[in-house]
């Protein structure tokens, strides 16, 4: 035992990842490796989820507490198709890894997908198929072979050797089905297969099993799939109450003893090699076939709590369950928590471990631009360190359950998260979104996810909804109700909400939830009536802003004001189909960031935060440009869809990161046709007072002109080509300052990379930026050349883009137009490399080319 003690120390302290101690009677291991796929866009098989649905039904039975669904009687279809037969030759069929979103390589323009979902081809069936190795060991009856799928993009079905094992229809759930029964000796033919329709999502979905697989193999006898929940009901700084409660599954044919363990370690504290805690070993019987749960709690002294940064820490702990019999470890299974308290105040807002946290949050879709709906750990990452730099501390999960691994990165940098279930309960809002799953599966998938979630620290409160249909109804009463009884059930810890874009306070909604999440209709000025209808409750903007924007271009004349329709004079240009980046500009309904902030200061200290339409841009809902001829991608990020930030990054920042030196002047400084026009010059800051230069000629020293405030602005300045200087003072001295200089022409290629480093694991990213320069390196803001990127050594280019939501250009071109003076390229190392990646970016006409290098390792 005490090797076992030793070993699972050294990793916890050497790892922050729970996926690298060693979990003895466990085996765990990617199956994302070599896979043929095909998509097809005539049915093949003639199967479809009606066809399949009596044989998938069943595997919701873990996770309804009603009438389960029976068995079917009948022999289960699809056994004479070719694709689940081992015989079949798929040697044309193209070789993926996964994750893999079959739509995002495009073309943009796919028939019968709509501007909403990104114009890529999401539609169609896609079959997957690999071989499976299984030992005489896996199959000599002692063990159980599990498939995990973190997600399938979408009406999964799975065949092991030409027998259906089972599925999962919706997409954004994560699943587990038992191979363990068809398994043979050798090899074995695994086949999925997937099919998503036209219009089931008002966003970019994306196609294929875009997320992570797993192969798990554990004795029959063996902690259950999300078999812990992990929970601190006390917490002090002296000490915390860890409760730990195990299900142990026998599927085994005989009834079995096991004593179950716990101990508890310190992720990444190196003060020694014992656990700070140890539930005490019980011994317990499980009948064949049953579940037992197994339950204690044990006091922590000393925690070292989850925060978020910066007033707080995000420590972690393991919790290392052990089964047991005699000197023999049956099954090894790790939980990663935090212990931390939240409260939530009607009065103060949201406060963890007693410490009040005003919620700077985000809403975000799940694409990762050009790579699409792939999951991708670094891409996911890359976006959250840019967040957390803006000052973001919390992310919403719109409108689904995210990967698994995103609440992992959360958890380590201690980000708060609304993980939110769905957008739509029994009324849909798409012709074929969830409302067709849910009468069936709604059930399932809510307890599957807050299983799936629930011990993540990161996680602060669940959404059941994002702005579902008729809020105002009895019947949408009743689903609330339903759903929000599932969570408490599954976890009686965190609060629920559902984020209301139309309920007013006298509906029933609002008094069934137990968070009160406004969308938009706070900044209307209803905080004040909720708060008032429910004194009790605590209250947030679930979804602010909305603000549109291009990246980079800006229109005049500039309204004066805080917040402008896109549609005015000034704000955009319909006909290029770009959105001034002076960042006023609203859809119809939300608002500017400035207006945001107003009516969140107007609420202090009740009102507890917002979560911004969107962190990121997104792929699909390019309002308001979604129609036909349109545009590809959103224009609600703070940070376009290539991850450069848009002038708006600084608004937040200014606000949220009052304390970092920080001066952001826009707009670029090169308008030859302006000369002499009015072009006011706006200034982000969290400064005290600020002064602009125009060729050395002062503009003034400015404060913000008072509450409400949230720019500096000089709306007068009259443009002249040379250069204009903001400099921003705290306490009457320099605290920072930005220069926008007149560009010449396009001269050269200014190229850095992210991460000079990577790992040549074929899935870790380098970033290339490619920013378009004249003779004296200053970026050429207006430019659209193209440049073409090459890479020379062990890596491969990924993708390319320009974050503008006009260009039609498939991601994984070579050849990218700048937008605004900048490009972007994904690169990967090739699969085990090591060496140096040598990427080069050429212009066209007389450009200078631009060189990085990125070392695999
Ligand atoms: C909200 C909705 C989001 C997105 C947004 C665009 O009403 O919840 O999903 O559509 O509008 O402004």
């Amino acid at each position: 035992m005490f090797a076992l003690t030793y070993l699972v120390f050294l990793a916890v302290a050497n790892a922050a990842n729970a996926a690298t101690i060693p979990t003895p009677g466990r085996v765990r291991t990617s199956l994302n490796d070599n896979w043929k796929f095909s998509r097809f866009t005539n049915n093949p098989d003639s199967l479809s989820y009606n066809s399949l649905k009596p044989w998938l039904l069943p595997q919701a039975n873990l996770f309804i507490t009603g009438t389960k669904y029976p068995n079917p009687s009948a022999s289960s279809p699809g056994a004479n198709i070719p694709y689940v037969q081992s015989s079949f030759n798929d040697d044309t069929w193209q070789q993926v890894d996964l994750p893999h979103d079959w739509a995002i390589t495009g073309p943009f323009g796919a028939p019968g997908i709509s501007g909403g979902m990104g114009r890529l081809p999401t539609n169609g069936i896609g079959w997957y198929r690999k071989t499976l190795l299984a030992t005489a060991d896996d199959i000599s009856g002692t063990k159980s072979i599990f498939l995990d799928v973190d997600g399938a993009m979408s009406y999964a079905a799975v065949w092991l050797n030409g027998n259906l094992v089972g599925g999962w229809p919706w997409g954004y759930a994560s699943w587990r089905l038992d191979l363990t029964r068809y398994l043979r000796e050798g090899n074995n033919t695994l086949a999925i297969r997937l099919e998503n329709a036209v219009d089931n999502s008002r966003w970019y979905p994306g196609a294929g099993i875009y997320r992570n697989l797993w192969l798990v193999k554990v004795d029959r006898m063996h902690v259950a799939q999300w078999g812990t929940q992990v929970t601190t009901p006390d917490v002090s700084e002296k000490e915390a109450t860890v409760k730990v409660v195990v299900q142990v599954e026998n599927l085994g044919g005989a009834a079995r003893e096991v004593d179950v363990s716990t101990r508890i370690y310190a992720v990444g504290d190196g003060s020694g090699a014992e656990a700070v805690a140890t539930i005490k070993t019980v011994t317990t019987a499980v009948a064949a076939g049953e579940k037992r749960f197994v339950n204690d709690s044990v006091t922590v002294p000393n925690p070292r709590l989850w925060g978020p940064p910066p007033s707080q820490t995000p420590h972690l702990y393991l919790a290392v369950t052990t089964l047991s019999s005699g000197s023999a470890v049956i099954d090894t299974y790790t939980t990663r928590f935090g212990i931390r308290s939240i409260t939530y105040s009607p009065s103060n807002g949201l406060l963890i471990n007693s410490q009040r946290v005003y919620v700077q949050g985000t809403c975000n879709h799940h694409d990762q631009g050009a790579l699409g709906a792939a999951y991708n750990h670094r891409a996911t990452q890359r976006q959250l360190q840019i967040l957390r730099d803006m000052g973001a501390n919390a992310l919403r999960t719109s409108h689904n359950p995210p990967a698994p691994d995103l609440l992992d990165l959360a958890d380590e940098m201690g980000f708060l998260v609304l993980d939110e279930a769905f957008d739509c309960w029994s009324a849909g809002k798409t012709a074929n979104d969830y409302h067709l799953l849910y009468p069936e599966w709604h059930e399932a998938d809510l307890r599957a996810f807050i299983r799936r979630d629930r011990n993540h620290p990161s996680v602060i409160a669940w959404s059941i909804g994002n702005e579902v249909q008729n809020q105002e109804s009895a019947l949408v009463a009743r689903e609330a109700i339903e759903l929000q009884s599932i969570v408490h059930s599954e976890d009686p810890s965190r609060q629920v909400t559902s984020a209301m874009n139309a309920a007013t306070p006298d509906h029933a909604l609002p008094a069934t939830l137990d968070i009160i999440g406004l969308n938009y209709q706070g900044e209307y000025g209803n905080y004040a009536a909720f708060h008032q209808k429910f004194p009790d409750k605590m209250i947030w903007g679930s979804e602010t802003a909305s603000c549109i924007s291009s990246r980079g271009t800006y229109f005049f004349p500039v309204h004066s004001g805080n917040n402008n329709r896109y549609s005015a004079v000034g704000s955009s240009d319909a006909a290029a189909r770009y959105i001034s980046a002076y960042e006023l500009a609203d859809p119809g309904w939300g608002d500017s960031p400035d207006a945001v902030f107003v009516a969140q200061e107007r609420f202090q200290p009740w009102v507890a935060g917002e979560f911004v339409w969107t962190g990121f841009d997104y792929l699909g809902e390019p309002t308001p440009w979604g129609g036909q001829g349109g545009s590809r991608s959103s224009y609600f990020g703070i940070v376009d869809l290539a991850g450069f930030p848009k002038d708006r990054f600084w608004l937040y920042q200014a606000r949220w990161r009052p304390e970092k030196a920080m001066v952001h002047l826009l707009p670029h400084w090169t308008w030859p046709e302006r000369v002499g026009d009015v072009t006011p010059v706006h200034v982000f800051s969290g400064a005290e007072e600020v002064e602009v230069w125009v060729n050395g000629v002062s503009q003034g020293r400015r404060k913000k002109s008072g509450k409400g405030v949230y720019r500096f602005r000089w709306d007068e300045v009259k443009y002249q080509a040379g250069e204009v200087v903001a400099v921003g003072y705290k306490d009457g001295k320099e605290w920072g300052r930005d220069v926008k200089k007149t560009a010449g022409k396009a001269a050269a290629l200014a190229v850095s990379v992210d991460r000079a480093v990577i790992d040549g694991d074929g899935r870790d990213l380098a970033y290339v930026r490619v920013e378009v320069v004249d003779d004296k390196g200053t970026m050429v803001p207006r430019t659209n050349n193209t440049v073409e990127f090459s890479v020379a050594g062990p890596g491969k280019l990924v993708a390319t883009d320009n974050g503008d939501p006009t260009d039609m250009t498939a991601f994984p071109s070579a050849s990218r137009r700048a937008f605004s003076g900048l490009a972007l390229g994904i690169v990967k190392a090739e699969k085990g490399a090591k060496g140096k990646i040598t990427v080069t970016v050429r212009g066209d006409g007389l450009i200078r080319e631009g060189e990085v290098v990125v070392t695999a390792q």
